[in-house]
């Protein structure tokens, strides 16, 4: 068991009150500690506020996802995951992290929705999917440079790709459509106490 596992509570995401996740909550020990950098940043641990406008984005528009396959790519605690499979997806969680994938799986349960996990690194390949969801995964340039070809790629085949982002990476979603914009907490906390305009951008 991961050491933060035990300080998880189940928490209302501040975009998605409908939605139960079990996240780090704000009061914790390890909210602002230096444990996560000690052991490999726990990301699942938070729901990012890119990941927070694009279950928020979902759950308006279940027609998005309703009935499709769909890919939550860096899933973490899996808000944009949950959040289509609620309104009606088959959905594939793919994060590298297996303990993601573990926290995607327990937060399905509690939001009573199925989800398949993998910890494949699906960049570069070509998922049968109809839509993918990408949310706060342009979080280092690098990271960035490898996934928008890739993305970009994926909807020139038709596949819908949609991506919420608070814009970490100056740059790197220029020549997407934004599509909407709310205000998330950009540390992740639920309390949203720390916002910042954070955007669901389509390719
Ligand atoms: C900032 S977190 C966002 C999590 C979630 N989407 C949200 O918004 O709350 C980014 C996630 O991307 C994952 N990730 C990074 N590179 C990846 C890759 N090549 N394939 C799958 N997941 C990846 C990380 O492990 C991390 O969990």
């Amino acid at each position: 068991m991961h050491p933060l596992e035990a300080e998880l509570r189940v928490l209302a995401p501040f975009l998605c009150p409908e939605l139960r996740l079990w996240l780090l909550p704000p009061a914790s020990k390890s909210w602002h500690a230096t444990e996560p950098s000690l052991l490999g940043m726990p990301y699942w641990a938070f729901a990012w506020p890119g990941g927070q406008v694009l279950a928020r984005y979902v759950l308006d528009h279940p027609e998005v996802v309703r009935g499709k396959r769909v890919l939550d790519f860096g899933s973490g605690c899996a808000i944009e995951g949950v959040a289509a499979a609620k309104c009606g997806g088959a959905v594939r969680c793919a994060d590298l992290d297996p303990l993601a994938g573990e926290l995607a799986l327990r937060n399905a349960v509690l939001n009573e929705v199925l989800l398949e996990v993998t910890t494949e690194d699906l960049i570069g390949t070509t998922p049968d999917v109809d839509v993918i969801l990408a949310g706060d995964v342009c979080y280092s340039f690098q990271l960035a440079a490898r996934l928008m070809p890739w993305l970009t790629a994926q909807a020139a085949r038709g596949v819908r790709v949609l991506l919420g982002d608070p814009g970490r990476v100056p740059g790197a979603l220029d020549s997407a459509e934004k599509v909407a914009t709310w205000d998330a907490s950009f540390d992740g906390d639920p309390r949203g106490l720390t916002c910042w305009p954070t955007h669901v951008f389509s390719l």
